[in-house]
C-alpha cells in the first residue's frame, strides 16, 4: 500500500440531452478541463474529510456530503482497509451542473485505487461513483460519472457503451454561470412528476429532446454550427416546459443571442448552475462572454470545439 495517492477528475458540460438521457434518450457531453479536482488518500487514525467545504471527522460531515461518506465507506469495507484521510481541492464549482459531485466521487475512487495499487478499470471505477451519485442525484442517468471521468466527448445513453464522440465544429462555446445553485436532484424529481401526471405531453418533450441530440451529433459531424445553434435553442425552449430553466438562466441565454450567440441553453440539471452559449468564432465568443458577464454572470469560460488544440481558458 502507497503513503499516500492521488486521483484526478475533470468537470463537465453537456452539450445537448439534460434530462431526457434519465429516460433513455441520447446526450452528448464534453470534458471541460478548466475545471477539475484532486483528491488524495493517506492512512489516518480516524477516517478524516479536509475539503473547502468540510474538515473534519468523516463523521461529523454534514448530510450534504452523504454520498462521499458513502463512498468512503464502500471502498473502505470492499478493500478492508483502516481509516483514511482524504483530501480534496476543487476548482469546479458546486452545483452549477458542471458534475462537480461525479467528478468528486471519481477523484476519490482514483486516488482510493491506486492507494491500493488495484488498476482502475472504466466498469470498476463507475460502479463507485454512480453509487455516490445515487445518493447525490436519487435518480441519475450515469452521463455525469462517465463525462467527468473521461478526456473526450461522449455520445451517451443509458445502459449502454458511452461512445467517444470527436467533435469537429468550426466555433466555440461560452460557458458562464449564473452564480446560483442548481438543484438537480430537485429538477430530475420533478421532470419525474412531470411525466407521472401529464405523460403523453411530457414524453414527447422528452422524444423531441433525443431528437435534437441525434441531429446535434449529425449537426456537429457535418460541422453546421448554424444548424446546432438552432438545435440548442429548441432544447432550450422543451427545457423551459419540462419546468428546469429559470429567469436567471431565461435572461443570460437572451443576451447571449441577442449579442450574436448561434444558440444557447441551460446546461445540466437547470434551475441555476451555467447556461452555454455556441459563437462562430473566439471573437464573437470574447463579446458574449463580456456581455453575459455585464449581464450578471459570475464567471464565464470559453471552450474551443473541434479538432483543433483545446483552448479552455479563463476569461
Ligand atoms: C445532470 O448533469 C444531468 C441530468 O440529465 C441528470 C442525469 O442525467 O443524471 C439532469
Amino acid at each position: 500500500m502507497r503513503e499516500l495517492a492521488t486521483g484526478q477528475a475533470n468537470g463537465k458540460i453537456i452539450l445537448m440531452g439534460e434530462h431526457a438521457v434519465v429516460y433513455g434518450e441520447p446526450a452528448i457531453a464534453l470534458p471541460f478541463s478548466a475545471a477539475q479536482v484532486t483528491a488524495t488518500i493517506q492512512s489516518a487514525p480516524e477516517d478524516w474529510l479536509d475539503s473547502s467545504y468540510f474538515s473534519g471527522p468523516l463523521t461529523k460531515a454534514p448530510t450534504a456530503l452523504n454520498n462521499l461518506k458513502e463512498l468512503l465507506h464502500l471502498l473502505r469495507h470492499d478493500f478492508a482497509t483502516g481509516p483514511v484521510i482524504c483530501r480534496i481541492t476543487s476548482t469546479i464549482p458546486a452545483e452549477r451542473g458542471m458534475g462537480s459531485s461525479a467528478a468528486v466521487a471519481v477523484a476519490v475512487t482514483r486516488a482510493f485505487l491506486a492507494w491500493q495499487q488495484v488498476e482502475e478499470t472504466p466498469t470498476g471505477l463507475l460502479q463507485y461513483v454512480n453509487t455516490s451519485e445515487k445518493i447525490a442525484h436519487g435518480n441519475p442517468s450515469g452521463i455525469d460519472a462517465a463525462a467527468t471521468s473521461g478526456t473526450e466527448p461522449i455520445l451517451f445513453e443509458r445502459q449502454q457503451p458511452f461512445i467517444p464522440f470527436p467533435l469537429n465544429l468550426d466555433g466555440c462555446l461560452i460557458v458562464a454561470d449564473t452564480g446560483v445553485k442548481g438543484k438537480t436532484r430537485d429538477t430530475v424529481a420533478d421532470v419525474a412528476h412531470l411525466m407521472s401526471v401529464a405523460p403523453t405531453a411530457t414524453k414527447q418533450i422528452i422524444t423531441r429532446l433525443g431528437d435534437l441530440t441525434r441531429e446535434a451529433k449529425t449537426a456537429i459531424s457535418a460541422n453546421q454550427s448554424y444548424h446546432l445553434g438552432n438545435l440548442m435553442n429548441e432544447a432550450q425552449a422543451l427545457l423551459q416546459q419540462l419546468s428546469v430553466s429559470n429567469g436567471t438562466l431565461d435572461h443570460l441565454v437572451q443576451v447571449a443571442l441577442n449579442n450574436g450567440a448561434l444558440g444557447a441553453k441551460l446546461t445540466g440539471g437547470g434551475r441555476g448552475g451555467c447556461m452555454i452559449a455556441l459563437a462562430s468564432d473566439p471573437q464573437s465568443a470574447a463579446i458574449i462572454a463580456n456581455q453575459l458577464t455585464a449581464a450578471g454572470a459570475q464567471e464565464t469560460w470559453l471552450q474551443a470545439l473541434g479538432c483543433r488544440p483545446a483552448v479552455s481558458a479563463w476569461l
